[in-house]
């Protein structure tokens, strides 16, 4: 039986290796939902980048108002665009799922619950995945989504960004020069500076990554005063328990 136990665990060993790499990713992020001033950047950019065509179908204006301190007046003047929509409302793009499959040939997905679907380290990297790409119809194609339909949006802040091979001298191995040439490199800068924009992209997965959670925020937020609670009673327990037990000991 023992034998059959390992035999089998050595069977599945190798198999958890290729599912663990199988989703590795590029780039990691850890998600920092205290950060208020990151989630604010995340919702702006969310709002001017994405929400014309992507829905946060399980989001409200309000909730999102609430929970990252933002007042309604800057929220109904200009996070609200379609004339429409209200402050109660769900976050939803005005564009129809019809009119994106036509436009792009894959309507753009909602992104409420993308960030626990995908994983963080994902998002992250798929937003710093885009690169040029002559032969795709979007001129871009995405390092960790091949031939993706979506256009990179966010070039204007990025720049652009190609495969390349490492620069002559930089690797002394030649055999696989080939496989080097997947380095991306912004090779004509946006507005913001590579460090920069890896920033602005943390903040937007950041945000993404409350939108699939908003409890957590509060949770997180309640955790240290109800470890402060926890500990305080501890202490009250304690004196309590040696009052009781006082005249038996
Ligand atoms: C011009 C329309 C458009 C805009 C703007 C846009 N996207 Fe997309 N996005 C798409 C389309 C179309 C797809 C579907 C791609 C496919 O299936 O090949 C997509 C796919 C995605 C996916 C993959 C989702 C999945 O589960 O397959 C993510 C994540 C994503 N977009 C995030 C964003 C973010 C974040 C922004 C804002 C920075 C953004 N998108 C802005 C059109 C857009």
């Amino acid at each position: 039986m023992k034998k059959q136990l390992i035999a089998l665990i050595t069977l599945l060993l190798p198999l958890t290796a290729v599912a663990a790499g199988g989703a590795s990713v590029p780039h990691s992020m850890e998600p920092d939902l205290q950060d208020q001033a990151s989630l604010q950047n995340g919702m702006k950019l969310y709002v001017n980048y994405c929400m014309g065509c992507h829905s946060l179908e399980y989001q409200r204006f309000s909730r999102a108002a609430e929970d990252l301190d933002v007042p309604q007046d800057i929220i109904e003047d200009n996070v609200i665009f379609s004339p429409d929509a209200a402050f109660n409302d769900q976050m939803k793009t005005s564009m129809s799922e019809e009119d994106g499959e036509t436009w792009f040939g894959a309507p753009p997905p909602d992104l409420t619950l993308s960030a626990r679907l995908h994983g963080t380290d994902w998002l992250y990297s798929y937003l710093l995945g885009f690169y040029q790409d002559s032969s795709r119809p979007t001129g871009v194609n995405n390092a960790v989504f091949e031939l993706v339909a979506m256009p990179n949006v966010l070039e204007p802040l990025q720049g652009v960004q190609e495969k390349v091979c490492p620069e002559a001298g930089a690797s002394d191995d030649v055999s696989d020069s080939e496989a080097d040439c997947d380095t991306l490199e912004v090779t004509h800068q946006g507005e913001l500076s590579p460090e920069e924009f890896e920033g602005a992209v943390y903040d937007l997965t950041n945000f993404l990554a409350y939108v699939g959670e908003p409890s957590k925020l509060k949770a997180q937020a309640l955790a240290p005063k109800v470890l402060i609670f926890l500990f305080i009673f501890a202490v009250i327990a304690y004196f309590l328990k040696r009052e009781y037990w006082r005249d038996i000991h």
